[in-house]
C-alpha cells in the first residue's frame, strides 16, 4: 500500500510531525512538502494524508487549494487529515472543522490534532509580538503530541489492512 503524506509547514513543526508519522507508518511512504517538493501525482498512491498548521486561526491557503483541486480524487482514496496547532480541546476542534471540508472529514479514516510548537527562532518580529500578546508565552515551547501521531498512524495502518 503506497502512502503520500502531503504537508505544508511555516516554522517546521508540521514537517517534524509528518516525518515522525512517516516513520511510524513504515514502508512505502513518501513525505512531500508541497512548497519545496511541488504537487505529487496522487494516482501513484492508495492512501493520501494531508497536514497543515494554524496561523491566526487559519490553515495554509496552499492546503485549502490543494484540497479543492484534488477533491474528487481524494474522495476515491483512503485519506487522513491532521493539523498542528497550539490551542487544544474545543478550540482546536473548531479550527480543524474550519480547515478541512466536511465531506473530506467524513471520508477520512484518521483525523488528528498533533499539538504544536512555538519556535521563537523562526518567527519574525510581528509573529513574536502576536504570540507574546495572545498566548502570553515568552520562550520557545514544544507541545507536539507523539501519542496523537501514534494513534493516527494506528488508524491508517488498520484501514490499510482492511483492503
Ligand atoms: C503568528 C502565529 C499565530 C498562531 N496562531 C494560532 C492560532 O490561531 N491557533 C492555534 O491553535 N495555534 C496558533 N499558532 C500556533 C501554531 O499553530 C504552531 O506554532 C504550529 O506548531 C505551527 O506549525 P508549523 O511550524 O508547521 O507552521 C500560531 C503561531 C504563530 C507563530
Amino acid at each position: 500500500m503506497s502512502t503520500a503524506i502531503v504537508y505544508i509547514t511555516k516554522h517546521g513543526c508540521t514537517g517534524k510531525a509528518s516525518r515522525i508519522l512517516g516513520e511510524k507508518l513504515g514502508n512505502d511512504v513518501t513525505v512531500i512538502n508541497l512548497k519545496s517538493d511541488g504537487e505529487p501525482d496522487l494516482s501513484l498512491y492508495d492512501t493520501v494524508i494531508v497536514g497543515g498548521s494554524i496561523h491566526v486561526g487559519k490553515i495554509q491557503r496552499r492546503i485549502k487549494k490543494f484540497i479543492e483541486k484534488h477533491r474528487e480524487e481524494l474522495l476515491t482514496k483512503r485519506i487522513g487529515l491532521y493539523l498542528c496547532c497550539m490551542y487544544e480541546g474545543e478550540t482546536a476542534e473548531k479550527q480543524f472543522e474550519e480547515a478541512y471540508p466536511l465531506e473530506l472529514r467524513d471520508h477520512a479514516c484518521a483525523i488528528g490534532l498533533f499539538g504544536g510548537e512555538f519556535d521563537f527562532s523562526k518567527m519574525n518580529f510581528f509573529e513574536r509580538m502576536i504570540v507574546k500578546k495572545v498566548a502570553s508565552i515568552e520562550e520557545s515551547v514544544s507541545r507536539l503530541d507523539p501519542g496523537a501521531i501514534e494513534e493516527f498512524a494506528r488508524k491508517i495502518s488498520a484501514a490499510d489492512r482492511e483492503i
